[in-house]
């Protein structure tokens, strides 16, 4: 049987130094182990396909779109598929060494037109593709879901992802499931709302959490795949206030805070009448709700600060344009 980097995670990932002072890349990548990553459009996914190439993988990107190609991906192969039509997998996961999915439903509040549910687009989308990669022989399964996913099991979107990574740990896979808490660009609303002069805290904004750079989780999902443990929880280096986080958003556009305090009950009210009409977006707003009342906290990892990153955008918009 081939040997592959899940026979053994003792196995030193190919330097890419050495293969680039060499010029034997090309020669080298044909060789390396194939890491199939479905969400490689994505925000953690544009910054997971390099830092894997640089561990040693191959990386095969895979979009629904076809007129993606590897380089715009920074991928070295591209697989058109759609996890929400199996027959279009089995081909992408052909020889793969590893699957590793950071793909789901958007989390884009603008994205009104998108009505599918997360029990859809995260949990039935990623049974395919955990389905497909058994029946392809592949013997390693990475999966990003969420901090905090099972205890708000209630909510469409945590419960997709709870349910999901619940299978890929029963499966007999060599699994690794990551749970993060917020990415960096989920609060990027919240620096284009102090743009507009607004800014919202439900209730007294005390709940605390510590975002993650998509750069720095990338860092934790490539290095979860060398060993134990095999779930592994992250955050970013900072623990915030809610309250902390709406003035770091007015603070890098060189404004006074101004945040106005919302009943959290409201806002939950508003979520489940736009649940009637847009069940995608009333889960993700009542999610929104519940973990901006509470503390969701994970180990701290990386070294980029939300401010950082405010300011960053503050100064240009168009640096870090959402993912098409
Ligand atoms: N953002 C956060 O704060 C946060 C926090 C914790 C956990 N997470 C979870 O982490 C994961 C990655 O988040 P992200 O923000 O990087 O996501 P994102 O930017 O919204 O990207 C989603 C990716 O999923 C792919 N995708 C969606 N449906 C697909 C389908 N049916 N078939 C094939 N590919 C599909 C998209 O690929 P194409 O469009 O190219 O097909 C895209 O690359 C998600 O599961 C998310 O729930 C996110």
């Amino acid at each position: 049987m081939r040997k592959t980097r899940a026979d053994s995670d003792t196995d030193p990932a190919p330097s890419p130094f050495l293969l680039d002072s060499f010029g034997f890349r090309g020669y080298f990548s044909a060789m390396a182990p194939l890491v199939l990553l479905a969400g490689a459009s994505g925000r953690l996914g544009q910054a997971l396909a390099p830092r894997l190439r640089a561990a040693g993988w191959r990386v095969r990107g895979l979009t629904r779109r076809q007129d993606r190609s590897a380089a715009a991906l920074g991928v070295d192969e591209v697989a058109v598929g759609d996890l929400l039509d199996p027959d279009t997998l089995p081909a992408a996961c052909q020889g793969a060494d590893l699957v590793f999915s950071c793909a789901g439903g958007s989390l884009a509040l603008g994205d009104v037109r998108n009505r599918t549910r997360y029990s859809t687009s995260d949990y039935q989308a990623n049974r395919h593709l955990l389905a497909t990669s058994r029946a392809a022989g592949v013997r390693r399964f990475a999966y990003v879901s969420v901090l905090g996913a099972e205890e708000l099991g209630a909510n469409d979107y945590a419960a997709s992802h709870a349910r999901m990574a619940r299978e890929v740990r029963e499966s007999e896979l060599d699994w690794r499931v990551i749970e993060p808490t917020g990415f960096f660009g989920f609060f990027r609303e919240i620096l284009e709302m102090a743009r507009k002069g607004r800014g919202a805290l439900l209730g007294d904004g005390s709940a605390r959490t510590n975002p993650i750079a998509e750069e720095d989780l990338a860092d934790v999902c490539v290095a979860a795949l060398g060993g134990a443990p095999r779930t592994v929880a992250a955050g970013g280096p900072e623990v915030l206030t809610r309250r902390d986080i709406g003035e770091l958003a007015f603070q890098a556009l060189g404004r006074t805070p101004k945040l106005i305090s919302a009943p959290p009950g409201l806002f939950l009210g508003v979520s489940r009448m736009t649940g009637l009409v847009n069940p995608r977006l009333g889960a993700l707003l009542e999610f929104g709700v519940r973990v901006s009342t509470r503390d969701v906290v994970a180990p701290a990892h990386g070294s980029r600060t939300l401010g950082a990153y405010f300011e960053r955008l503050a100064a240009h918009p168009r640096a870090e344009p959402r993912p098409a």
